[in-house]
């Protein structure tokens, strides 16, 4: 993970970069630090903590001027989060500086080799290594710092993406990236440039990015267009220049206390945006490019398998449900990183769905390069457009919700199940395993999704008292059966996530064979429980946690009577098909852990430990 930026040209750089850190902390926040070039020296300051750490100390260390430097905001994987091991590192004789995300995977014995020859080191990453291992190719071979980046990287393994800077040549800023993405904001004229880890540090200023593909580096050099190269064999490559979509309004938080709320509250809106121009449901029609180019290849498919992470695995799940159920697929659900390492048989007949919010997920990325060299066709679900998943695959949708800054994702997931719902939906209609009549119906029950999404939000303040109830809980149950099965999964992974509160999800079913012994009057239990599908059963299911006193809090349907009378609390839903209602039953769960994780004082946002992106396996 790990956020960097980088400044050159005719501004003040400071600004800009501590600006675009805090943009970018969503990658990182254990530490931070900066470096400034003020025409003469190299100055810098770096922290443990947060970017607003590292401003006050900025204040303390450093003069702030400069119109040239780079940035970082750390999510440690070699070395604890200190400040000396935060970024930017300088090499041995102080005039070469980098910033890095990513892992340096034969450090150690580079490390060893530079040691022979007289290097010290500062720090305990593999950051330091990289960077006196530059600077020793240039002075070995008398090269300047873009040949020396070169010829340094090829003899490194590992990821990244980096920004190196030269004293002795202040007018060029170099970067590089494999594995970990890496953006350059072009200014008007090649006057100024930007660096950054994703294009939210500097929409601002410009909406022109270069975005370098694995296993390119460039020279940005103020006055002159920006020279890509190959980094195998310094072969020139014609980089195309990207109009931004993105506007500042998208990643501010819009007058909400947090990003995460106020992307819960986005929902009505990035489920639209994600059926637009693809779902009319008054002509019976489902519209969605990748998947019309592609559709014989999904109809003779025999298999599908989904590969994700996290939240995105729990979009898997109910997408396995969803499938199944629609279209008569078989579906299997796998983590990306248990896929990628487990020798899974995988044939040309299938085709691997890889789901990803950021479309940078490591083991994600790294679990569809498997599927393609075994020949599967890869059809990726992402949100981040010209992400590397996106670009990686044979095909894809994007979801079209709008960025997502709160590291608890929300609106990923339920556009996610949107679109993955609807691919369901309209391969169900081309292989006729749903009925016309189904089919009408779904289609019209999927337009009305925002609304209904809507009425769950007006029930804020209802879920809020009842999260008041339950704030000192240590231990929380959740449990679903059937569609609502992954989205109990995913209920119990945003309360751990942001609340640090241990949950657990379960089938419903399952719950006898080992929680139950969990179960006390200071327990609360969330249960699903929908008048679809097993509804009875789930009723039996809440019989059996009341005789053991357990707490109940159900997401009931609206009119509900039956659970009324058992459970501790319910929260109504409005009424829906039960494969589309994993949309309404997630949202009183993210509310439920927001407004938890808030009264406990918990950095919503930004939890301990975790990052937006995980770009390290
Ligand atoms: C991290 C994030 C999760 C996310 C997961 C997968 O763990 O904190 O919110 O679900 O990565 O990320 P992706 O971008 O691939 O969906």
């Amino acid at each position: 993970m790990c956020g960097i930026t980088g400044y050159i040209g005719n501004r003040d750089a400071y600004p800009i970069i501590i600006n675009g850190l805090q943009r970018l902390e969503y990658r990182g926040y254990d530490s931070a630090g900066i470096m400034l070039f003020d025409g003469q020296e190299i100055n810098f300051s770096k922290t443990k903590g947060k970017v607003s750490n590292l401003q006050e100390k900025v204040e303390n260390d450093i003069s702030a001027s400069g119109s040239i430097g780079i940035g970082h905001t750390r999510w440690a994987t070699h070395g604890i989060p200190n400040d000396l091991n935060s970024h930017p590192h300088l090499s041995q004789s102080g005039d070469l500086a980098i910033v890095h995300n990513g892992i340096i995977e034969n450090y150690d014995s580079i490390k060893k080799e530079l040691i022979s020859r007289g290097y010290t080191f500062k720090s305990d990453t593999d950051t330091e290594v990289l960077i006196n291992l530059i600077e020793e190719v240039k002075n070995q071979e008398n090269v300047m710092l873009g040949k020396a980046v070169q010829i340094a990287l090829s003899q490194v393994i590992g990821a990244y993406a980096i920004a190196v800077f030269d004293k002795t040549k202040p007018d060029e800023i170099v970067v590089a990236k494999l594995g970990s993405p890496i953006a350059i904001g072009v200014g008007k004229n090649f006057e100024e440039f930007f660096i950054a880890s994703d294009a939210s540090p500097f929409i601002e200023y410009t909406k022109d990015a270069i975005y370098l593909e694995d296993e390119e580096m460039a020279i940005v050099k103020i006055g002159r267009e920006v020279a890509v190269r190959k980094i195998i064999d310094d072969s020139n490559v014609d980089a195309k220049i990207h109009e931004l979509q993105l506007n500042l309004e998208q990643i501010e938080k819009g007058g909400y206390d947090h990003f995460m709320l106020k992307e819960i509250y986005e929902q009505p809106k990035a489920i639209t945006d994600t059926f637009r121009g693809r779902l009319l449901a008054k002509e019976g029609i489902i519209k969605i490019s990748g998947l019309e180019n592609n559709m014989k290849k999904f109809l003779n498919a025999e298999r599908i398998i989904i590969v994700a992470c996290g939240t995105s695995w729990h979009a898997g799940l109910v997408a396995e449900y969803i499938f199944e159920d629609f279209a008569r697929i078989p579906v299997e659900v796998e983590y990306a990183s248990e896929f990628r390492y487990r020798n899974p048989i995988i044939t040309e007949k299938d085709i691997v769905i890889a789901i990803s919010q950021s479309g940078e997920t490591a083991d994600t990325l790294a679990a569809i390069k498997l599927a393609k060299s075994k020949g599967a066709f890869v059809f990726g679900v992402c949100n981040v457009v010209g992400s590397s998943i996106a670009r990686e695959n044979d095909s894809g949708a994007y979801t079209h919700a709008g960025p997502e800054i709160g590291v608890a994702s929300t609106k990923a997931f339920t556009t996610q199940i949107t679109l993955l719902a609807l691919m369901a939906l309209r391969l169900a209609r081309a292989k006729g395993t749903m009925t016309s009549a189904s089919y009408r119906l779904y289609l019209q029950e999927m337009e009305l999704i925002p609304k209904k999404v809507k009425q769950v939000l007006e029930i804020d303040s209802q879920i809020k008292a009842i999260a008041k109830k339950y704030l000192l809980s240590t231990n929380c149950l959740y449990l679903g059966r059937g569609f609502n099965f992954p989205v109990a999964l995913e209920g119990a992974l945003k309360l751990k996530e942001i609340s640090y509160i241990h949950a657990e999800g379960y089938p419903a079913a399952e719950m006898k064979h080992g929680p139950i012994a969990l179960i006390d009057d200071r327990m609360p239990i969330i249960v699903i429980a929908i008048n679809k599908g097993h509804y009875e059963k789930i009723v039996s299911n809440i019989q059996e946690i009341k005789s053991r006193k357990g707490k109940i809090i159900a997401i009931v349907t609206e009119g509900d009577v039956t659970v009324k009378e058992i459970a501790d609390h319910v929260i109504e839903i409005p009424e829906v098909e039960e494969a589309l209602s994993p949309l309404l039953t997630t949202i009183p769960l993210q509310l439920l852990s927001y407004h938890i994780a808030v009264m406990r004082d918990c950095n919503v946002d930004q939890p301990r430990n975790l990052a937006k992106s995980v770009t390290v396996e």
